[in-house]
């Protein structure tokens, strides 16, 4: 099979999960990044756990009211809900697009800076993508990380090589005839202003299209997974929910070509009120090529797992159900801050993986 025999079909599905009003779940936690979840509920991680957490976000009344697309980890894909159906069944009768997290993780990069990583997972791609495509997904996940601690932002091999990882990621899933999400994430690590934010993030975006070009991916059907361009961290400037959609919207328009779909952005670290408030601000400046939408693990998960606490579906349920309507609003420009249930903690980490 190559890209011609899944054109059409590609265009469709990016179009769906870009769908106005809707977002993507992403719930692709690697095992051990579930386990500290659980842990901070002090819920062991074991399967049954993770089964009985995720089947609980999954089988939320109404869900795929505000969610297109759910990204899964390979155990999730071939999973069994407790009553024996499959999870991807529970998330088809929502109208929630199965999708799954196909890299396999970052490593050291040599010869870049001592913190520099690429994205792994190439080898086989294209026939563990087809493998995937038969056991239900329609959408896959890689995710490249970069970092701006260093006062010149990220090496010009670290930009180089992360992009093209991307890149030809993007093109192998599409011979299998999964939409890629392209997840270029700029770490909130450190001390620098929104303006370098801005600065490198624009570099790293128009690097990953160029890449895209040259391997002949098909932007019709893909969507862009970014971080918001905001300051760093540890940055003592504070900048209000309008700057950074205004710098964001900067950012994109500068070095995403207007044949994307959709950005569906990450929530990195951000609160889930301002995750929200952030996505909302941009679409009130509205006017832009793209669908503008979120696709948050932490941001739309926080409170649920605190609320379902290892046990509780029904508290669970109502917490993700409140931050999926409330991110479904923003993703209109009609969301009022505070008028759903979230938890403004910070749920930056430093280093994250994920
Ligand atoms: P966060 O929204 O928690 O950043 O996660 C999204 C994601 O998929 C990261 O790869």
């Amino acid at each position: 099979m190559t890209i011609a025999d899944y054109q059409e079909e590609l265009i469709e599905t990016a179009q769906k999960l870009a769908t106005r009003g809707k977002g993507i779940l992403a719930v692709d936690e690697s095992t051990p990044t579930c386990g500290k979840r659980l842990a901070s509920i002090d819920v062991e991680n074991t399967e049954e756990n993770r089964q009985a957490y995720r089947g609980m976000l999954f089988t939320s009344p109404g869900l795929g009211e505000y969610i297109s697309g759910a990204i899964l980890f390979e155990e999730t894909l071939s999973q069994s809900h407790a009553d024996g159906e499959k999870m991807v069944d529970k998330l088809s009768q929502q109208g929630i697009i199965p999708g799954i997290k196909v890299d396999q993780g970052l490593k050291p990069l040599a010869g870049a800076l001592a913190h520099e990583t690429y994205c792994s997972g190439l080898d086989g791609l294209k026939v563990r993508a087809a493998q995937y495509y038969d056991e239900g997904a329609r959408f896959a996940k890689w995710r490249a990380v970069l970092q701006i601690t260093n006062k010149n932002g990220p090496s010009e091999l670290a930009v180089k090589e992360n992009a093209w990882g991307l890149a030809r990621y993007a093109r192998s899933v599409q011979e299998a005839g999964l939409v890629p999400i392209i997840e270029p994430e700029i770490l909130m690590d450190g001390d620098h202003d929104i303006d370098k934010t801005s600065e490198v993030q624009e570099r790293v975006v128009k690097a990953v299209y160029r890449a895209c070009e040259v391997n002949h991916v098909l932007l019709e059907g893909t969507l862009l997974k970014p971080s918001m361009t905001v300051p760093g961290a540890e940055c003592k400037v504070e900048v209000t929910p309008a700057t950074v959609a205004k710098y964001t919207i900067q950012t994109m328009l500068r070095s995403v070509p207007a044949s994307v779909p959709g950005i569906v952005f990450l929530s990195g670290g951000l609160s889930e009120e301002a995750a929200s408030v952030y996505l909302n601000e941009m679409n009130v400046l509205g006017d832009t090529p793209w669908n503008l939408s979120f696709s948050y693990g932490r941001a739309l998960q926080h409170s649920a797992l605190r609320g379902w606490a290892g046990s509780n579906i029904d508290e669970g349920q109502k917490f993700v159900l409140a931050r999926a309507q409330a991110n479904s609003e923003a993703s209109k420009g009609e969301y009022v801050p505070g008028s759903q249930a979230s938890s403004d903690e910070k749920l930056y980490v430093a280093g994250y993986t994920y």
